[in-house]
């Protein structure tokens, strides 16, 4: 319940912010946002499509085409729906909500 709190409030943060991130987004990967370098240091482009962030893989479903909510981006890093690992433990909570919404923000792009 706490975890789940947090993640709002830093959800409410993030989007706050709003706007820094998205768009094209270049081939480097350090000059890009810190949402892209977690997905692609996490490895989530060797099963997911996701052409902005460089990700090729056919394993899982193609995050492009699925276009998922933030929400569901941070479901299923933490549940790890079926053939896919968790990655609760691996990836902060902090850094999971960043992710989740690179990934909401770039997919289909
Ligand atoms: C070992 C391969 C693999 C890796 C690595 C992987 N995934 Fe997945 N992912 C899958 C598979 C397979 C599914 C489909 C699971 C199912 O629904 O049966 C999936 C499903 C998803 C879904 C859709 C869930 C839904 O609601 O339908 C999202 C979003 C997703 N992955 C994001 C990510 C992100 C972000 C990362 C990196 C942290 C990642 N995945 C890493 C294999 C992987």
């Amino acid at each position: 319940m706490t975890r789940l709190a947090l993640a709002g409030l830093a959800l409410l943060m993030l989007a706050g912010c709003g706007g820094a991130t998205g768009g094209s987004g270049g081939a480097n990967v350090a000059a890009g946002p810190p949402g892209k370098r977690l997905f692609v240091e996490n490895g989530c482009g060797g099963c997911h499509q996701l052409a902005a962030a460089g990700g090729g893989g056919s394993f899982g479903p193609d995050l492009d085409m699925l276009r998922p909510s933030a929400a569901r981006v941070e479901a299923s890093l933490r549940t790890g729906p079926g053939a896919m690992p968790s990655y609760a433990g691996r990836i902060s909570d902090a850094d999971m909500i960043v992710l989740a919404q690179y990934v909401q923000t770039v997919a289909g792009s």
